[in-house]
Parts: structure tokens; sequence; C-alpha cells
């Protein structure tokens, strides 16, 4: 019998999360809306709103999950990667918990997590799997053979697939994040109205930063014959360069299917909310054969249920850190 506590504050979202015996009880989420006036995230602040959210979000997940503090037997933390001032907040939290309550402390890798996440709902991901995480702060195609056996096969050299959509965004006046509007908008345009040129990076890796740049010039040129092209043109710029970010991922996830012989396939982080990536891998996988796996939306962006599972596999292998644990910005895969 196991009831697991789990927080996850790396960025800009406080989440506290339960888990019972294997089963999410709850997933509270506090965002912060703050960051919006300034077009990203400004850690500064991000700690601030994190101490204000975090002692409610516990409060409302023991509620949502119908325990007590006292029916908790471990605390699972999000160590890193992320922001430093983010992640003090989670880990002193996760620290006293555990040291009031006597009970012992999980350390989680947060990107570990995000591919956990499909531990928590059934169908699961048989080993070994090849999952493409994509998020705000990465881009990964990850081969996992087991639990906490994972191995980077590709990724990016500069910007995440989730900063091309946030910077696009940017571009277009949008406002912060505006990938989950780049998909809205994406919804009502043609996906080959304009074309953007596919990057060609070496084996498993990728690169947006010369992508962004394209899409900056393409716009500038657009706008000297026609001021108003953006307002005119939204849905199909965003459904374009929605299109030519999944083709771009979704070629990489191919070459490393066909690289390891592999047809179980995975997508996790918060781009894999995205409508166009979860539509083209379905496509994809009824083409090529492919079993693939994609979380539920909630489990998809920053979220504690993923650290919750990711603690209790831990829990099971009695796998616990001392008090003497700090986080890490920066943390080995
Ligand atoms: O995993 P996540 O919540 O946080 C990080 O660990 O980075 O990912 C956030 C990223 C942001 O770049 C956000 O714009 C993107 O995921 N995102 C989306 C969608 N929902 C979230 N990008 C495209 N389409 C979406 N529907
Ligand atoms: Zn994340």
């Amino acid at each position: 019998m196991s009831v697991i506590l789990a927080i996850e504050s790396s960025c800009d979202d406080t989440s506290v999360a339960i888990c019972n015996n294997g089963k999410i009880t709850a997933n509270v989420i506090a965002n912060q809306t703050i960051h919006q006036n300034y077009g990203g995230v400004i850690p500064e602040l991000a700690s601030r709103v994190h101490q204000q959210n975090i002692v409610p979000a516990v409060q409302q997940a023991l509620i949502n999950a119908k325990v007590t503090k006292q029916d908790i037997n471990a605390v699972a933390f999000t160590r890193g990667p992320g922001l430093l001032g983010s992640l003090l907040v989670g880990v002193s939290f996760a620290k006293s918990f555990a040291l009031a309550l006597n009970i012992p402390l999980i350390s989680v890798n947060h990107m570990h997590a995000h591919i956990l996440a499909h531990f928590i709902d059934d169908p699961k991901p048989g080993f070994p799997f090849i999952c493409l995480t994509v998020s705000g702060g990465h881009t990964q195609i990850v081969l996992v053979k087991d639990y906490f056996d994972m191995e980077i096969v590709g990724e990016t050299l500069d910007d995440a697939a989730g900063e091309a959509f946030d910077k696009t965004a940017k571009l277009l006046a949008l406002p912060y994040p505006g990938g989950p509007l780049i998909d809205k908008h994406a919804q009502h345009g043609n996906p080959l109205a304009f074309k953007f040129a596919e990057p060609q990076i070496a084996d498993l890796n990728f690169s947006f930063s010369g992508f962004k740049t394209s899409i900056l010039y393409f716009i500038r040129k657009q706008e000297k014959e026609n001021p108003d092209f953006i307002a005119e043109n939204l849905d199909d710029i965003c459904a374009s360069v929605q299109h030519s970010i999944v083709q771009i991922l979704l070629n990489k996830l191919k070459k490393a299917a066909k690289q390891y012989g592999i047809n179980e396939i995975a997508i996790a982080g918060g781009v894999s909310a995205n409508s166009g990536l979860r539509n083209g891998l379905q496509q994809t996988a009824d083409e090529l054969g492919w079993k693939v796996y994609i979380p539920a939306f909630q489990y998809c962006t920053d979220n504690a249920g993923m650290i919750a599972i990711a603690g209790y596999q831990k829990y099971l292998k009695k796998d616990f850190v001392g008090q003497d644990v700090s986080p890490l910005a920066r943390m080995e895969f």
C-alpha cells in the first residue's frame, strides 16, 4: 500500500498530485497567468507565485484524493531541470513535508517524468519504445528501455519545438504562451498555404533556430507588399507553420523507428498537446503499422501526475534521497 504526494514546480505551473497504489487520484495545476504581461516566463515572478500557490495546491490535492496528510507514505518532487528559483520552492516544500511526517523523499527528473506519464493510464507502452519529448525547453528522441533506463538518441542543437511555436506566435503578436493559440488558429487554416524549408540536420537531431528566422524573413517580406498580411492570413500562417514543425518532428521519428526497428512510439511534453502532431502521428501510425501512445491532455503539459507516477516506480524500488538534496537547474538525463 502506498500513497505518494508529488510536487512539480520547475517552470511556471505549481502542480501537486497524489498517487494511490499506482493510480493518480489528484492532479491539481495552478497556472501562473502573470507572465502573459511580459511575453515569457519571468523567473523571479515565477518563484514568488509558486510560494503563494503551493500550500493551497497541496490542500486541494488532499481533498480531491480524499486522503489526509497522515495517509501519505512518501513525497516525490521535481529536482530538475528547470528554473532554479522555481525548483527551490518545490524542493524546500517537499523536504519540510517529509521531515515533519518522517517519511521518505523521492527525487524525480522532470524529463524522465514527461515520458513516464505514459504509465498513468491504459494502454501503456511496452519496453523498448521510442518517445519524442517536445516541450518549451526540450526536443528529444529517447530510446526507453525500462522505467529509468533511457537513452537520448536525438535532440535539438538550438531551440526547442515549443520555442519554435512560441517565438512564431510572438512574431504574429499572439500572447504568451503562443503554442496553443497557433494550434487554435491552425484548425481554421490551410496547412499548405505557405511553404517553409525543412532544416537539413544530420542523424536524429533537430534545429529550429534557422527555421524561426526563415519565418521572420517571410513575414517581413510579405508585410512590405501588404501591411495587413498577418491579419488577413493569420489562420493560414498558423496552419502552415504548424504543419512544417509537425513534418520535421514526424520525419525524424520515422527515421528513429526504422533505425532501431521499433514500432511502439510515444510522444510527451507540452507540444504533444498539439492537435496537428496528435493527428499526424496517428496518420503515420496507420501508414506504417506503429502502435502509438499519446498522453491525455492534462498529462502533456507540466503536471505533478507525471512526477507522482515516476515517484511510485522509485518507491517500489525504495530509491530515496536524503534531506541534503538540492535542486538542479541542469540535471543529467
Ligand atoms: O512541457 P511544458 O508544459 O513545459 C516545459 O517543460 O517546457 O511545455 C510547454 C510548451 C510551450 O512551448 C507551449 O507553447 C507548448 O508546450 N504547447 C503547445 C501546445 N500546448 C502547449 N504547442 C503547440 N500546440 C499546443 N496545443
Ligand atoms: Zn515540461
